[in-house]
């Protein structure tokens, strides 16, 4: 079959939707993989264990083309780029970046360097670069080393730079807020989500507010942000050196939009919080187990965010302060199969039986 329309042979994405609040113009080279229109699921076994009436949703960025949210701002960001004339793209990454940026500039037909924490970054995130044809240049320092590499490089005019230091990739990555409220038909009353560099809480709040100034919705949600305790600059109030956690993708010490992410917290009258490895990985075998969703370990970031709520004194936004029967949005922002590493040490215990129907059953526990 023909593909006549110039529509089709895109596939719709988020700018193709939402044009009208994109800078984007009829002069605009689409560059779209047909990110966005994810699922917001309901997830009745996360809103039972968190009870008091509440509803809780979860976006699912996972199944972006990728596999992460990042998607909706470089769509809007290699397109822009393109349209300025860049031939080559640049970007620093904890490893979704960089596979998005390498993707969307395979579909531009331009080229893409990505600058990489050495030995940081989870191997199906580093695998896709490769897959995209990215150029790939591993440092020896992390994320916060490789954005200032980059910064001065974008500064050369040799490169567009991809990461949310550029505002279109912070304009598309609104999109997401929208599809949420069209979908509840209003904003959620808290929506929770990991915060690295910071982009994306500064996206999603940008994105209700526009939304909200368009009449589109008749509230605003608290926005609550979740930092791993071993990289929580935020939290802390203080860059953060040598920033640790298993969560790879937020694993950063001094974020780009560290002053956005405040004002977003002090606008909603939310806040940020600390989650340890250790309630990570418990939140995202969780969320598998008993919703089906395998979440990335930075994306359940929000989920051990929400039981901390739930459970904790200490949590910075307690449950005394959540009302009963409020609705509830967390973002997974990124696919768990991009870092299997973690989940795979549960594989090595597999031993292989005999063929027989009897060491099968022996084995099910019949
Ligand atoms: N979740 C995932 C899966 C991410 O990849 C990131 C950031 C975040 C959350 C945090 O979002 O930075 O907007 O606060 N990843 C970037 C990268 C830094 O290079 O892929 P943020």
């Amino acid at each position: 079959m023909q593909a006549t329309n110039a529509k089709l042979r895109q596939g719709r994405g988020v700018i193709e939707h939402y044009c009208e609040y994109l800078p984007v113009s009829d002069s605009t080279p689409i560059i779209s993989l047909g990110e966005g229109d994810t699922p917001l699921l309901f997830c009745p076994q996360l809103s039972k264990r968190v009870g008091h009436g509440c509803e809780v949703f979860v976006k699912n960025e996972g199944v972006n083309p990728t596999g992460s949210f990042k998607d909706r701002g470089m769509t809007v960001a290699v397109s822009k780029a393109l349209e300025r004339g860049a031939t080559a793209l640049i970007c620093a990454s904890t490893g979704n970046t960089s596979a998005s940026a390498a993707a969307y500039a395979a579909r531009a037909g331009i080229s893409c360097a990505v600058v990489l924490p050495a030995g940081k970054i989870a191997s199906g995130k580093l695998l896709q670069a490769f897959a995209y044809g990215a150029k790939i240049v591993a440092i020896d320092g992390n994320f916060d080393d490789a954005l200032r590499i980059v910064r001065e490089l974008g500064e050369r005019g040799d490169f567009a730079i991809v990461n949310s230091i550029n505002p279109d990739r912070i304009a598309g990555q609104k999109t997401a807020a929208f599809e949420i409220v069209d979908a509840l038909g209003n904003a959620p009353d808290f929506h929770l989500l990991p915060v690295g560099n910071a982009g994306n809480i500064t996206a999603y709040w940008a994105g209700y507010r526009a939304y909200n100034a368009h009449q589109r919705s008749t509230k605003l949600p608290v926005m609550l942000g979740f930092q791993a305790a071993g990289a929580a600059p935020i939290f802390y109030n203080r860059i953060v050196e040598t920033p640790e956690t298993i969560a790879s993708a937020i694993r950063i010490g001094n974020p780009a939009s560290w002053k956005q992410a405040r004002a977003a917290i002090a606008e909603s009258h939310g806040a940020i919080d600390i989650v340890s490895d250790e309630e990570i990985l418990a939140a995202q075998k969780w969320l598998a187990q008993h919703e089906g969703i395998l979440a990335e370990p930075a994306s359940a970031a929000a989920i051990a965010g929400l039981f901390k709520c739930r459970n904790s004194n200490e949590a910075a936004y307690s449950f005394q302060k959540i009302p009963d029967g409020s609705g509830i949005v967390c973002t997974i922002t990124g696919h768990g199969l991009k870092d299997p590493d973690i989940i795979s040490q549960r594989m090595k215990e597999l031993e292989p039986v005999a063929a027989t129907v009897t060491d099968v059953r022996r084995v099910i526990g019949l």
